[in-house]
């Protein structure tokens, strides 16, 4: 169980990385799937597709009821400015539990400001206990709330132009030079994966 980032440029994979390892985890696990997609853009085979109004339980519920997939579009900001729709999603996948939630465009709902932030927070601070597993795609790692980045797990890194990006990604993971290099020239579909390690550290005892 963990909280997943996908981080890179336009059109260098992560969107289907982060989707088949989801896939992936969730099958080996036995949990159902759930794709979040604000942009309404992508499929998912054999999965249920509802977009554009509310998560009614009939269509959300039936993901633990009848074990299915799902990928959800929301209501767009002209018809939920408040996010009320990914809000009532967070919560109900908390709720349920042992699942697999890929969050595409993850800055739509991770930015600090946000309608749906705390939501979201409460979620990430959750998923362990309640076996979710997370996976975030985004191109501006700048805009995710520090408070849900600093609960990652793994990083995959793909390449990108932006420079300001790739800064703070370098300070973040503690990137080498030679690692910001080897990102800056990634070829499209490949990443390099960062790990938090162990908060627990080596030490000696005291004289
Ligand atoms: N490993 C791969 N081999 C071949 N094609 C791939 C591979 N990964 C992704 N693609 C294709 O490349 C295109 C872009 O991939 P994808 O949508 O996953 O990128 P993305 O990083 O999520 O882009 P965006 O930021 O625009 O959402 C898609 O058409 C996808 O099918
Ligand atoms: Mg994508």
């Amino acid at each position: 169980m963990g909280i997943q980032f996908f981080i890179g440029g336009t059109g260098q994979g992560k969107t289907t990385m982060a989707q088949h390892l989801c896939t992936e985890r969730s099958a080996v696990r036995g949990v159902p799937v759930i794709v979040l997609d604000p942009e309404g853009v992508l499929s998912h085979k054999g999965a249920e597709v509802a977009r554009n109004f509310p998560p009614s339980d009939a269509i959300v519920r039936a993901v633990w009821d009848h074990g299915y997939d799902l990928v959800y579009t929301p209501r767009g900001e002209e018809d939920d400015p408040e996010g009320e729709d990914v809000k009532k999603l967070f919560r109900m996948v908390r709720q349920g539990g042992n699942v697999g939630l890929l969050v595409d465009e993850c800055a739509h709902f991770a930015a600090a400001d946000s309608p749906a932030i705390k939501a979201m927070r409460h979620l990430c601070r959750a998923h362990r206990l309640q076996g979710v597993d997370l996976y975030f795609t985004t191109q501006a790692p700048k805009d995710i709330h520090p408070r849900i980045w600093n609960l990652r797990h793994e990083v995959y890194v793909f390449n990108q132009e932006d420079s300001g990006s790739l800064d703070y990604l370098q300070k973040q993971l503690r990137m080498t030079e030679k690692e910001r290099n080897r990102v800056a020239s990634l070829p499209p579909y490949r990443f390099l994966k960062w790990e938090k390690r162990s908060n627990a550290t080596e030490g000696q005892e005291e004289a």
